[in-house]
Order: C-alpha cells, then structure tokens, then sequence
C-alpha cells in the first residue's frame, strides 16, 4: 500500500473509533478533537475528490420529508450537505457549522448563500431553539447540544454516505434510542444506494 493509501486508511479507522468513543462517552470529545481538526485541515482541499457525486442521496431523500419547509437550519460538520439543504428549502436562513478552518475556507469559495462559521458542535453559540432543521452528513452526533438548538416541531437528519461501511457511522438503533430520551418521536430510516439516513421530529411542546 502507498504512503497516501495508508494514511487515508489510518484516518478512516480513526474516525470510526472517535465516533464509537464519543456517542457512547461524550465527555471523550476532548480527546479526539485536535487531531480530527488536523486531519480535515489536511483533507480539505481534496474533499471532493474523495467523496462519490451522489454521497449525499439519502441524506437528500431525508430532507424531502421535513414538513412545512424549514426557515432556519443548520448544517453541523459542514459542506456540500448545506448547500443541498440550501437548495431544497430556499427561502431558509442557512448556517454551516464545522470545526475545521480549511473546511469552512472550501465550503464559502463554492457559495454565498449559506453563512459559514467555525465552531465545535459539542458547544454551539446558538439559543435553544434556534433552528428547526439542524442536519449531519457523515459527522458525530452530540444529542445534548442538537437537542438543545433544534425547537419544538423541528427536526433532525443524518446521513451517512457509505450506510454502516460510513467511517463516521451511528447506527439507527441508537440514534433513536439517543433521541427519543430527549423529546424526538415521528423516526424514519432512508436507504439510497450505499447511503442511508435517519431523520427524527421533536414533540411540539405542551
Ligand atoms: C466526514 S466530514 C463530512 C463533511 C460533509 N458533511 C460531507 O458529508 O461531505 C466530517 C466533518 O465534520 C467536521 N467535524 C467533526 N467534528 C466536529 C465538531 N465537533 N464540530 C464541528 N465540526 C466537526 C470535520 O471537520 C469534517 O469537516
């Protein structure tokens, strides 16, 4: 194997382990962040190349069942998956959120329409409540904060490009459990090609 195969490899078994370690313990968050920021810095300018033209299938087919369309979301662990949210709902304010500088410097050269922000999903600047979409392509779930930023009647959507081969994988069954404790119902599980997706509703309140 090459020095760059090996790497891509390397980097791929670290964010399954990071994901495994952190939707079981999220307190594990501080040790993975450095060095997942460095290898998306790194990745960053190759992204594109690495990921399939249809990568997002799944998570596109979730989004077609959010219902009235959205008018604040925001798109966690960031990229092409905002710009789809974008185009599916245009009338809605979008935020990108990723923790990676260079991501962020990628995803604003492609595009104007989405406000793009550096920041760690594990700790949003965000009020309770101030989205009604909040989605995750290929990224690690923190339940607390999502549940937190997500209103009442809004939703939540994953997708996973490559279904459970994904190296940022979380299976449905833990997903719903995860967010059924914290007031989401209404589930559905989406399946694209390789890909597939979850999405989730929270319970309007009262
Ligand atoms: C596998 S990439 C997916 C990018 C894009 N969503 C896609 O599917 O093409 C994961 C992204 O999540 C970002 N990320 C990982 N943990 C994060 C966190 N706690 N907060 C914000 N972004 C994070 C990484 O920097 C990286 O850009």
């Amino acid at each position: 194997m090459d020095r760059d195969r090996l790497t891509a490899s390397l980097g791929r078994r670290f964010a399954r382990l990071a994901t495994n370690a952190v939707v079981r313990r999220p307190g594990l968050w501080r040790l993975f962040r450095g060095a997942l920021r460095r290898q998306f810095d790194r990745v960053a300018p190759q992204w594109d190349e690495i990921i399939q033209t249809d990568h997002l299938a799944a998570f596109e087919r979730a989004l077609e069942q959010v219902e009235p369309p959205t008018r604040r979301a925001l798109d966690l662990g960031t990229g092409a998956a905002a710009l789809a949210v974008a185009r599916r709902f245009p009338e809605a304010a979008v935020v990108g959120v990723d923790l990676a500088d260079s991501m962020i410097a990628e995803a604003r050269r492609k595009t104007d329409r989405v406000r793009f922000e550096v920041g760690d999903a594990s700790a949003l600047s965000f009020e309770d409540g101030a989205f009604d979409l909040v989605t995750h392509a290929n990224m690690i779930p923190f339940f607390d904060e999502l549940a937190r930023v997500v209103a009442p009647g809004g939703y939540v959507v994953f997708g996973f490009s490559g279904g459970s081969e994904t190296p940022i994988y979380v299976d449905p069954g833990r997903l719903r459990g995860e967010l059924e404790r914290r007031g989401f119902m209404h589930f559905a599980d989406l399946e694209v090609g390789r890909g597939t997706a979850f999405l989730a509703r929270k319970a309007e309140r009262g």
